[in-house]
């Protein structure tokens, strides 16, 4: 059992060993010349800490808030064990929801920058439970929003999904494809864009919203890895489920949907690297100019079947999964691919990635040291 600050505390890990000891004086307060502090929310989360561990790598100051509701303090661990001299990364324990512990963390901390990924994330949970989805999606992103007008944090990267875009007609999606989100999720996220849209129009804040297609894989060195709770199993996403299959911690893999129009039947997705998506993220950021907005795709411009995606989960696992085919799931969409030529052109960014088994074998082998998800790891 993992030991946690209480909530809205900082754990800014100054042990050289692993261990916690506090900071001595809190660097995370003061602006520093030639160091570039962000808030990363949601950094316990399977993206999140990806991102985490790629600003920490090019020497960015992380501060890491979440609550763990969904994320994973042996991630916040790992990155600690890696980066642990004074300044580089603190952790804080709250929900962002909660306005008055989001308001003392921008008092107390100098940032330059948010990455706002904190979020409930699921299509199929947020048609059961609409309400969760709007609060902790569009109201926790107004409170991120308000904190950083009231703290004079000028650059915003925002997490939002190719769900804003619903079921287009037209392939690929462009940036300019209308946003007609068909769920929960989608609607949220595309109000959280909109709030983000209006208020830029008359401020100073550098944004860029990055719309991300559906992300797989994990860090090729295997540090980090994507270890969802085992109660949100039956929402999760097709790569967690084929590994579970793999595992055997699931009899088989349920594909839902085969009579979509599409070539096999089946939906079709764009499947991102974890890796190349959080490049991205600091390509935005580094191009990210004051009283600007970028809005883009993050997608490799490639369209993939769930029979593929599922074929190229056997070889990867070397399993071979039980599959059966059902009915479809309410708020799915048949087919999703993006065009990514915005994003190669304005921030020359383009998905190295996209060998699906490869990234499928990468996030294998961190699953199979890994079989109890960080537990292991702390
Ligand atoms: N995974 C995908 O395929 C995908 C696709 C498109 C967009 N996104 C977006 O990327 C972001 C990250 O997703 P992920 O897959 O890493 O999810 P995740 O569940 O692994 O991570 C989300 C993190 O946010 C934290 N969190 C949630 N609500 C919070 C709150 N109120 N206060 C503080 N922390 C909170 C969770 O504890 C978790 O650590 C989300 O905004 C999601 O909508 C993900």
């Amino acid at each position: 059992m993992l030991s946690l600050p209480a909530a809205g505390l900082v754990s800014s890990n100054c042990s050289l060993d692993g261990g916690f000891v506090p900071c001595p004086s809190n660097v995370f307060s003061e602006h520093e010349e030639g160091v570039i502090h962000v808030l990363v929310t949601g950094g316990a989360g399977y993206i999140g800490s990806h991102a985490a561990l790629r600003l920490l790598k090019e020497s960015y100051r992380v501060t890491i808030v979440d609550n763990l509701s969904r994320g994973n303090m042996g991630a916040v661990k790992v990155l600690q064990k890696l980066f642990p001299e004074p300044g580089q990364l603190q952790f804080v324990y709250a929900d962002l929801g909660d306005l008055k512990a989001v308001n003392k963390i921008f008092s107390e901390n100098a940032f330059d920058a948010v990455m706002h990924f904190a979020a409930v994330a699921y299509v199929g949970e947020s048609t059961v439970d609409p309400l969760k989805y709007y609060h902790n999606i569009t109201s926790n992103t107004l409170v991120i929003l308000e904190s950083m007008a009231a703290h004079d944090v000028r650059t915003l990267i925002y997490s939002s999904t190719c769900a804003t875009y619903g079921e287009p007609e037209k392939m690929p999606i462009t940036e300019e494809t209308p946003q007609v989100p068909i769920n929960p999720y989608g609607k949220a996220k595309k109000m959280a864009e909109d709030i983000i849209l209006d208020y830029s129009k008359n401020s100073d804040m550098a944004v860029m919203i990055l719309r991300y297609f559906n992300v797989i894989g994990s860090d090729p060195e295997g540090r980090l890895g994507e270890a969802p709770r085992p109660e949100l199993r039956e929402h999760g996403r097709i790569s967690g489920a084929c590994f579970d299959a793999a595992r055997g911690v699931i009899p088989g893999l349920k594909v839902k949907g085969t009579d979509y129009k599409t070539h096999d039947g089946t939906c079709i997705r764009d499947y991102i690297d974890v890796t190349d998506l959080v490049d991205a993220h600091v390509k935005a950021l580094k191009k990210a100019k004051p009283g600007e907005v970028g809005i883009y795709n993050v997608g490799t411009g490639r369209g993939r079947s769930v029979k593929e995606f599922v074929e190229a989960c056997k070889k990867a696992t070397g399993v071979e999964i039980k599959v059966d085919y059902l009915a479809r799931r309410p708020g799915d969409y048949a087919e999703v691919f993006s065009d990514p030529t915005k994003i190669r052109h304005e921030l020359n960014w383009t998905a190295q990635f996209t060998d699906l088994q490869e990234s499928l074998q990468i996030a294998w082998r961190w699953q199979k040291a890994h079989r109890d998800g960080y537990a292991a790891a702390s």
